[in-house]
């Protein structure tokens, strides 16, 4: 085994006021110099031409110039050297000039006799990231970016680095695929001390958590809409109040039918303080992803969103379905599976006209995403020829058209 078979020793090296040389002054020197000057060194460029880049650092006095060639008394009392010529003679009398000195020094062309090697570098939160390949710079590169983005985004964290302020954060995790996640949203779950999760919220993401992340998974309390509430409110409160950050991770966004603000209020009225990172909703994105545009110009310059949860005609009820008919725009329904023939009937009733297209988009974003197409008249039989289950988003109106022409000839 040769002396270059062994692997670097890897070392970060403290170059404040310490003397730094490069010899060249090309654009290689041009790529390491400003690094030199972030942690401090005194930086001395040795060579008859230097880029202009190079020449402004000189004139605002960050760098010295040496505009000679190089000589190899230029390294006396150098702590650290980087030679990055075109010329491999050059380099070469630069390594042995380095060597005789017990200098370490960086060799641009010729990794493999080097005694040093310049790393891949990042920076991230008071986290430097050197990944030193093996003689591979792209692959480096690689791997310190992958880094940088899982540190971003609070994939890999130490506990320690966590920024855990007791409180409760309501995060949107959007539609169901990870990759429609924020990523403050993705952070704030991965940094949580108690993740309280709905049955919609992506399933993926709660892979990811760490081992000592609580996963509090609300689809297991006991049923009943408004005691599920309580106890969630209650749970949020009083984790909160132990001094625990508390995620209410959601499908979608919370606001959106995901009743955020009942627990919003909760955390107020008991003091805890309470943040807010949305997601996006499901009544846009999914007929988005499956190509149905909610607004298309000179067809529908309004869209409205509705639940169906209840029926027409049903006394809880808060939506005026006769003037729903009424509208010209998109109707996005949500929570509407089982209610949608009894809709469909009272749009028609309302003055919709029966042909009006429908698609009902099921499991949007996900594997099994499926969409269904209909018209008002036919929405009840092929809700049931299909078999659709929720979660579905049912898009009512003229863009369905523009989206699938061929079904929807007239
Ligand atoms: C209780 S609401 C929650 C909505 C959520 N807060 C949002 O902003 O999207 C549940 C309904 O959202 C719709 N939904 C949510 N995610 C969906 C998805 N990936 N595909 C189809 N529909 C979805 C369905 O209509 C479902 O019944």
């Amino acid at each position: 085994m040769g002396v270059s078979d062994f692997p670097p020793y890897p070392a970060g090296l403290r170059l404040a006021g310490r003397r730094t040389v490069v010899i060249g002054g090309g654009h290689v020197a041009q790529r390491r110099v400003p690094g030199l000057i972030a942690v401090g060194a005194e930086v001395h460029v040795v060579s008859p031409e230097i880029t202009p880049a190079l020449e402004g650092l000189v004139g605002a006095g960050e760098i010295n110039w040496h505009e000679k060639e190089f000589d190899p008394t230029d390294l006396d009392g150098a702590w650290y050297v980087i030679a990055t010529t075109a010329t491999p003679e050059v380099n070469e009398a630069v390594h042995l000039a380095a060597e005789a000195r017990r200098v370490f020094c960086v060799r641009a062309d010729d990794a493999r006799d080097a005694s040093a090697w310049t790393p891949a570098v990042g920076r991230h939160a008071g986290i430097t990231v050197a990944v030193l390949g093996n003689r591979e710079p792209r692959r480096s590169a690689a791997v310190r970016d992958s880094i940088l983005e899982a540190l971003r985004e609070g994939v890999i964290l130490s506990r320690e680095d966590r920024e855990r302020t007791p409180g409760v954060v309501l995060v949107g995790g959007g539609p169901g695929e990870p990759d429609l996640m924020s990523v403050a949203g993705r952070k704030a779950v991965m940094e949580a001390d108690v993740v309280v999760a709905d049955r919609l919220a992506p399933r993926e993401i709660l892979d990811e958590l760490p081992a000592d992340v609580e996963l509090i998974d609300v689809a297991k309390l006991p049923r009943g809409r408004s005691a599920q509430q309580e106890e969630i409110n209650r749970i949020i409160v009083e984790r909160a109040k132990a001094g625990q950050c508390v995620v209410r991770f959601k499908g979608g966004d919370n606001f959106v039918f995901g009743r955020g603000y009942e627990e919003v209020i909760a955390c107020r009225e008991a003091g805890v303080p309470v943040t807010v990172i949305p997601g996006l909703t499901s009544p846009v994105t999914v007929p988005g992803v499956a190509g149905i545009p909610v607004t298309h110009r000179g067809v529908a310059h309004d869209f409205t969103v509705i639940s169906g949860h209840l029926p027409p005609g049903h006394p809880e009820s808060l939506t005026d379905w006769s003037a729903v008919a009424r509208l010209h725009g998109t109707v996005v329904l949500m929570m509407a599976v089982q209610n949608a023939p009894a809709i469909a009937e009272a749009l028609v009733a309302g003055g919709r006209a029966a042909t009006t297209p429908v698609a009902v988009i099921c499991d949007g974003t996900m594997p099994t995403q499926r969409t269904v197409l209909a018209t008002l008249g036919t929405l009840a039989e092929q809700l049931t020829a299909h078999a659709v289950r929720p979660p579905a988003i049912i898009v009512v109106g003229e863009v369905v058209r523009v989206a699938h022409p061929d079904a929807f000839s007239d």
